[in-house]
């Protein structure tokens, strides 16, 4: 069942009934206006609870109060290194009120922005991907599942403003992740494209490029992949012009392989499934136009997704083929399932042509060495430019999208030069993720540039507090933190 929460912020006293949920410090000191507290010390004593991070404790029908449930929330230490801890505990709260009609919620001393955050985590913990859940869609099921939440704070004022600009990179988010969670049928990069066209309603220009414009610009490596495949390329470049007039942009663009069966030198079947998510980039980077446009953020940002669909057909490419890159540099294909590069080379060339960004940051669920080297914990993070690899280090800690960086070089850069070429598209075995990373440095010349590999984080992401995994919307709250702390005001 999927719930829905209500959120809206109050500065007044509590409800006496339904269920209430309290933030509780660990030094088990209840806050001002909590209900039948001798209860509930009496209840944290015998179930030997002491506030420690995300850890609810239930009292049901409380004694003396005419409240049905009071659920307690642990915040753990104040001084303790917890992430991102104020949107945790929202998701947290969220699993434990479960499907209760009205909650209120007595947030302690929280200030306006932690606030906001909570409201983030508990709207991103209750996200599903059920539209294709048929009897889940019927009227009266949907009707009963909404769960409103009054989150009671010091100045409901300002944390109702600091939510409408939260409640915008939440939303950025759940597009993310709906788009990662849509199957390929489905989302095809017409229909990608489609769907970015609703991003003009926030005032953001949206201009879509077919497979003809593309062959005008000479993309040919990207076009190379796309021509197995039925359903067309879409390349969809997003404005959004908030900051100073004249000021160079920082852009932003996506891999948006909307399936990826690897074209001629095909995958294994086992979880071929999950390869619908391989467009994970492009959507984090179309979460972030939202976010950005939806906030109206003070900032002038592009975001670019380069959206094909990788197949084999009898006029797929071929490993040994070499074609000819909108930059001009030319490329044998030795593995067509290296085809992530290929797109991305043609989407940076134009993006960096086109606009000039001061910075250019590319997502993509690139290699699945990446996965080998980081997990499902770390997005890995390679830059030919300090600041902005310092910048998306510290916004990943800030967001707990946490990046890792991995190192770039000559030597690397040697393992993709071949005799037929000026370059191939893979490296071989060893160092998968870097010579990826050095293949897509050869087309963004001196542009200050970050490429994050998010194979292992932006799909088949574990559960979190703040989700319930898979697709995690990885990379929307990270980029919007660091368009925030470093092209902003
Ligand atoms: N989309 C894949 C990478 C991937 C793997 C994403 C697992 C998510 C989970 C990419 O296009 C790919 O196939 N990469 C190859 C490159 C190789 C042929 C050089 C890989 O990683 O095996
Ligand atoms: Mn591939
Ligand atoms: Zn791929």
């Amino acid at each position: 069942m999927s719930v829905i929460p209500q959120i809206e912020f109050n500065d007044d006293v509590l409800e006496e009934n339904g269920t209430v949920a309290v933030l509780v410090r660990p030094s088990g000191d209840l806050p001002k206006g909590a209900p039948a507290k001798e209860v509930l010390r009496r209840a944290m004593k015998a179930a030997s609870w002491s506030g420690n991070f995300g850890k609810s404790l239930e009292v049901l029908v409380p004694e003396g109060t005419d409240y049905e449930r009071i659920v307690l929330l642990g915040t753990g230490k104040e001084d303790a290194e917890e992430a991102d801890r104020y949107a945790r505990l929202g998701g947290a709260l969220g699993s434990a009120a479960g499907s209760a009609d009205a909650v209120g919620v007595l947030l302690g001393g929280l200030s306006a922005a932690q606030a906001a955050d909570f409201a983030m985590g508990l709207q991103l913990a209750a996200y599903k991907f059920d539209r294709y859940k048929t009897s889940e869609n019927e009227e009266e099921n949907k009707a009963s599942t909404r769960v409103s939440y009054t989150l009671h704070v010091a100045d409901a004022g300002a944390a109702a403003v600091a939510w409408e600009s939260a409640k915008a990179i939440a939303d950025g988010a759940m597009l993310a992740r709906d788009l990662v969670n849509e199957p390929a049928n489905v989302l095809t990069p017409k229909n990608f494209a489609k769907r970015l066209k609703k991003l003009r309603e926030f005032g953001c220009k949206v201009t879509v490029l077919d497979g003809g414009d593309m062959k005008e610009l000479k993309m040919g490596a990207l076009l190379g992949v796309s021509q197995g495949s039925r359903n067309p390329p879409r390349m969809v470049i997003m404005e959004w012009m908030g900051g100073k007039k004249g000021d160079a942009p920082v852009a932003f663009v996506g891999k948006g392989v909307t399936f990826d069966t690897g074209g001629i030198s095909i995958k294994p079947s086992a979880s071929m499934e999950d390869m619908k998510g391989d467009m994970g980039g492009a959507a984090a980077v179309s979460g972030l136009m939202h976010a950005v446009a939806a906030r109206k953020a003070k900032a002038n940002v592009i975001g670019c997704v380069a959206l094909v669909e990788n197949m084999p057909d009898g006029n797929a490419q071929r490993p040994g083929d070499i074609v000819t890159s909108m930059s001009g540099q030319t490329i044998e294909i030795i593995n067509t399932d290296a085809e992530g590069r290929l797109v991305l080379a043609d989407a940076l060339w134009h993006t960096n042509k086109s606009y000039r960004p001061c910075a250019m940051v590319n997502l993509a669920t690139l290699t699945g060495a990446i996965l080998v080297a980081l997990g499902n914990y770390h997005a890995g993070l390679f830059s030919n430019d300090d600041t902005v690899a310092e910048g998306l280090l510290e916004a990943g800690l800030s967001t707990n999208e946490r990046v890792w960086r991995m190192p770039l070089g000559k030597d690397y850069d040697k393992l993709i030069d071949t005799k037929n070429a000026d370059m191939k598209n893979t490296g071989g075995r060893m160092a998968g993720s870097i010579t990826a990373a050095q293949f897509l440095q050869r087309f963004v010349e001196d542009t200050p540039w970050a490429h994050l590999d998010v194979a292992g984080t932006a799909m088949g992401s574990p559960k979190t507090e703040i989700s319930t995994g898979w697709a995690s919307g990885f990379g929307v709250r990270l980029l919007n933190r660091y368009v925030t702390d470093n092209f902003e005001g």
